[in-house]
């Protein structure tokens, strides 16, 4: 009798363990390669935070949409530099790199900075030199594409976009260098047109088989950037968020309003609460809208269980991919904004 009970509870507990959609990848964008990448680790039984470093690596090397990676995103000096975050859901570790340079590989340069310090983020040149430390090799960014780009942008276009407010001389027209001018009442700044080819991130969140969430972003950030500039993508809670007690999210757009929101480490906290993925982002991006109704952005939720969801503002429509057991060929989910 106590056998059969015995066999009883472990039945249950695998059913259990079978009703959780893990493992599971939910990535940002069209990302298919990544997405690929990550899935296979996860079914070969491989950890969250591999399935995430080389998800994200994969778009680095192949500079998914130009915003992802080496050669994209010029800053106003025509340099390419790097924001990337790693978080580890079960430990809740950190590791983030911001404004690196020179350094290709950003994502592993970040889970260095996870796994052989105590920090949990490093910038600039500093983060590249802690990254030669590590065995990075040091390199341009620069190709001559974007090398094209910046020219067009600085000799063609008079350095319009451009990210300035305020100075003089007047940035709508002019290149700089500038100097500040107050103004009696200070101007609402929305930025210069941006869509999803000009803040677009890499972000990815994983389940493995041992139930452990990791969530990581990858970037070249916004196109003519001031030098210095640093977006979402390397801020935990913003870039992306993770706790195996919930689950994780990851966001991408307009960087410089939606920092200022923590979208990731919302919809973790909404999901926490009982709120299922979809909604977690809506309310995330619900917050910003408030805000900034015109703002670029979205936001995708997964829960410890495998449930996912998305949701997204100024622009038409956010497809992201998914792969599970029951999504092992499909295509983008899409979602209308
Ligand atoms: N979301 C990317 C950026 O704004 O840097």
């Amino acid at each position: 009798m106590i056998k059969i009970l015995f066999l009883l509870f472990i039945l249950q507990i695998e059913v259990a363990y079978n009703d959780q959609n893990i493992p599971i990848v939910v990535t940002t964008w069209n990302f298919l390669n990544s997405t690929i990448r990550a899935w296979d680790i996860l079914q070969n039984g491989g950890s969250a935070l591999d399935a995430v470093e080389q998800g994200a690596t994969v778009c680095e090397e192949q500079q998914c949409d130009r915003t992802v990676g080496f050669g994209g995103s010029p800053d106003e000096d025509g340099e390419t530099t790097l924001d990337a975050l790693l978080m580890d859901g079960k430990t809740m570790n950190v590791g983030a790199v911001a404004a690196l340079r020179r350094i290709k590989s950003a994502i592993s340069v970040a889970r260095h900075v996870l796994e052989h310090t105590t920090h949990s983020i490093l910038v600039g040149d500093q983060a590249t030199d802690f990254a030669k430390q590590m065995g990075f090799h040091e390199e341009t960014l620069t190709t001559a594409e974007s090398k094209k780009l910046w020219m067009k942008w600085h000799n063609e276009n008079h350095c319009q976009p451009n990210f300035w407010v305020d100075v003089t001389p007047d940035p709508s027209k002019h290149c700089g260098p500038y100097k500040p001018v107050i103004h009696v009442k200070p101007r609402k700044y929305t930025g210069p047109h941006v869509d999803q080819y000009n803040h677009d991130t890499i972000g990815m969140v994983a389940i493995d088989q041992n139930g452990d969430v990791a969530a990581g972003t990858s970037t070249n950030g916004a196109k003519y950037k001031i030098p210095g500039r640093v977006g979402d993508s390397p801020i935990p809670g913003a870039g992306a968020y993770a706790d195996n007690a919930v689950g994780g999210a990851a966001a991408t757009g307009d960087g410089d309003l939606m920092l200022r929101f923590l979208p990731s480490f919302v919809a973790v906290e909404e999901m926490r609460r009982g709120t299922p993925p979809t909604q977690a982002a809506q309310a995330a991006i619900g917050r910003i809208r408030t805000h900034y109704p015109d703002f670029m952005g979205a936001v995708v939720a997964l829960s410890k269980d495998g449930e996912y969801g998305a949701a997204c503002n100024g622009i038409a429509a956010f497809p992201f991919y998914v792969r599970d057991r029951n999504h092992s060929k499909s295509g983008p989910v899409i979602v209308e904004c």
